[in-house]
């Protein structure tokens, strides 16, 4: 024999310790010992019994005639979800109750309410306003930005609240209205065009710097009554301001030249009789919130 087999057990070995019993079943030559199970494993099982027991007594368990064993506790699940929905709710009643009875500054002031209002408003903003106004307020072409701080109404808390309520050019009585009248029928196309070159100058575009005077000329005589003398707007007449980059309608030649021609005038609706007045407050502080609130 070579040494390395030496380690190995031989069947001599094997005979000369006393072999465990067996259950008598072999699998390809494998035998199964017949031990006892271990002690801590019978003692896990003695308990999740006993637990059992306490289990049926205390707790709903088994199928029964008219139902089920419903156990001393009395406990069901149907019941406690009722019960913290109606904790939720009289908590969510509470804070929509301080919310109809606080004015717009003071929801602002308070932390929880202001969290509450602007969590309540979100919600209902996706719901009625995105369509127009986009997810998150973004605005398009036609539906000014909520997001940023040009305004064309206003943008302090009680100046949002009166454009949601009430809404603008929407035939509300007491919605905002202002209305550009159409230059194509007043001005002639040069003057028209001047005009055009000048506003591209407010806001620092490239434009004809030879058509800059007469289109001064043109626009104190015509525009300045709403958009200002330097075109900067004037938010009392809803006339946006054409000195900066942001625009409704378009800033490009073509785009100022149609709407001084046949002006667009945007709609938005009157929510105060849509929507109730705690979700308009939570509007309100929800679009202040978006980055523009004054
Ligand atoms: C049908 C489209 C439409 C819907 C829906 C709509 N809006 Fe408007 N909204 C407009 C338009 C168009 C304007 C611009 C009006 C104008 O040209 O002066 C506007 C203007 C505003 C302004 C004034 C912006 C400024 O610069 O002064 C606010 C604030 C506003 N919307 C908030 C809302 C909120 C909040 C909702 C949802 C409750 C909403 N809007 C739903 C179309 C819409
Ligand atoms: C009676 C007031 C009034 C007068 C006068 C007026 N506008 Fe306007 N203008 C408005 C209003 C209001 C709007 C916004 C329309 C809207 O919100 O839909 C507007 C919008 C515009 C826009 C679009 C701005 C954008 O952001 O897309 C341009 C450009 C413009 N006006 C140029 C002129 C020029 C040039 C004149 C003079 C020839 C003029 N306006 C005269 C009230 C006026």
């Amino acid at each position: 024999m070579v040494e390395s087999s030496r380690e190995m057990p031989t069947s001599s070995d094997r005979n000369s310790a006393p072999e465990p019993a067996t259950t008598g079943h072999s699998w390809d030559g494998i035998e199964e010992y017949n031990k006892p199970l271990p002690k801590w494993w019978l003692y896990v099982l003695y308990a999740t019994i006993v637990w059992s027991i306490g289990y049926y007594v205390f707790y709903p368990s088994w199928p029964w005639a008219n139902g089920y064993l419903r156990g001393v506790l009395g406990y069901n699940q149907r019941v406690e979800l009722e019960q913290t929905m109606v904790a939720a709710r009289e908590a969510q009643g509470a804070l929509l109750a301080s919310i109809d009875a606080a004015e717009l500054p003071e929801i602002q002031a308070d932390p929880d309410l202001r969290t509450f209002a602007v969590a309540g408003g979100k919600t209902a903003f996706a719901d009625n306003c995105a369509p127009c106004h986009g997810p998150g307020g973004g605005g398009q072409v036609g539906y000014p930005s909520l997001a940023d701080d040009d305004w064309i109404w206003g943008g302090s808390l009680e100046e949002i609240h009166q454009t949601l309520l009430y809404g603008v050019r929407f035939g509300h009585d007491e919605s905002r209205i202002s209305e550009m009248p159409a230059f194509g029928a007043m001005l002639e196309r040069a003057e028209i065009n001047a005009v055009a070159e000048y506003v591209l100058s407010l806001s620092g575009q490239d434009h004809d710097a030879a058509m800059v005077e007469e289109g001064s000329a043109v626009f104190a005589d015509n525009c300045a009554a709403c958009h200002g003398e330097k075109g900067d707007g004037i938010r009392e007449l809803g006339a946006p301001s054409l000195a900066d980059s942001i625009w409704l309608y378009g800033g490009d030649k073509n785009s100022i030249v149609r709407q001084v021609t046949q002006p667009r005038h945007g709609v938005m609706p009157a929510w105060i009789d849509r929507l109730d007045p705690v979700t308009i407050k939570m509007l309100t502080v929800y679009v202040h919130s978006l980055g523009g609130g004054e």
